[in-house]
């Protein structure tokens, strides 16, 4: 038997899905997550790839059913395949999943997919050459589209757009997103801006809720509102009689803190409790100091689920960031 018990918060919310972010690099410089200057963490003060699938083992032997790979941009890091293959197939694992900026995805999506990785998010703005490299300040369209062309190729259970509008920047290509979406068969979800980190863009300005991209789709497409649901916070509309579903992730305009089943780990190896609060426990000293053994290790995990906060406060309308961390850091 498990002499630990599941993950279970403060208010009663069970635990099973984390997000790790494996590094804070990435080879993108998106105007809404970083800045442009970003400073990143020295090598030494990120966990080894050894101490990532470590720390993973331990999540999944404590009830965690989800894992999803983030960053930064996980598929930059070195010897990432290595790392997907030692947890991608873990007794009790249901899904491990990633996010991407999909610049990687043409030469890596079917060893992905071998490792076990089932579904993928791929980060796209814009379809317009000129305004992806504005939005991305590096980034390469062609390379992204390549991308979802080999992840849709290497039969990955899902494969999903994330899209996020800026007023005055992309705010007019939700149709043309959606159509895209569909006629790729694959899923699109639009995320809200959040207030994370000093990224150096009127951030205040260029917000775009759900409410209204939706208000602009259905005067397209006649949307069917879906109970479905990945476990993550989206809620889902179907487009008739095609595979492809619109998601809306609206941190804003809907609280979805309630049924948080969440938590968060950096490359460093702290695990934040809320994406929207400061407070987190460091569980790096757990995996390199050598008094420290799993057990202890899942023992730190199990009570650290006390201190997850009730929710968020963001407030758009301020200027500050509501938390300093960038997206980066502790992963989108
Ligand atoms: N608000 C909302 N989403 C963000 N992302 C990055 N920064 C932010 C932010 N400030 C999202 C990107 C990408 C994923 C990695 O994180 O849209 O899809
Ligand atoms: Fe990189 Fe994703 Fe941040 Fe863009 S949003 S800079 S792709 S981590």
């Amino acid at each position: 038997m498990n002499p630990f018990p599941a993950l279970i918060d403060g208010y009663g919310r069970k635990i099973d899905y984390i997000r790790f972010s494996i590094t804070d690099r990435c080879d993108f410089r998106c105007v809404y997550c970083m800045s442009e200057d970003m400073e990143f963490l020295s090598r030494d003060e990120v966990l080894s790839l050894e101490e990532c699938s470590r720390l993973v083992k331990a999540f999944v032997a404590l009830g965690v059913k989800k894992v999803r790979i983030t960053g930064g941009e996980p598929l930059v890091r070195k010897n990432a395949l290595w790392f997907f293959n030692e947890i991608g197939h873990l007794p009790g694992l249901n899904e491990l999943v990633v996010t991407t900026n999909g610049s990687q995805l043409a030469h890596m999506a079917d060893d992905l997919r071998r490792a076990g990785v089932r579904r993928v998010n791929i980060s796209l703005d814009s379809l317009d050459e000129r305004r992806f490299r504005q939005i991305t300040r590096v980034g390469e369209l062609d390379k992204v589209l390549r991308g979802i062309a080999a992840a849709k190729q290497a039969g990955f259970d899902n494969v999903k757009l994330n899209t996020l509008l800026m007023r005055g920047i992309n705010d007019d290509e939700a149709i043309e997103m959606v159509a895209f979406a569909i006629a790729q068969g694959i899923d699109i979800s639009f995320i809200e801006e959040m207030p994370l980190g000093s990224v150096n863009h009127a951030r205040h300005s260029t917000y775009v809720s759900n409410e209204e991209v939706l208000g602009l789709l259905r005067a397209r497409y006649d949307l069917i509102a879906s109970n479905e649901s990945t476990g993550g916070p989206a809620r889902y509309w179907q487009v008739p009689n095609m595979k492809t579903k619109v998601g809306f992730i609206s941190p804003h305009s809907h609280n979805f803190c309630e049924s948080c089943n969440r938590v968060r780990i950096s490359s460093k190896g702290e695990l934040y409790l809320c994406l929207g609060q400061e407070y987190k426990v460091d569980l790096a000293p757990l995996l390199r100091q050598s008094l420290y053994d799993d057990e202890s290790l899942k023992q730190a995990i199990v009570s650290s689920m006390q201190a997850k906060p009730k929710g968020h406060d963001f407030n758009f309308k301020k200027v500050e960031p509501a938390v300093i961390r960038f997206m980066s850091y502790t992963g989108g």
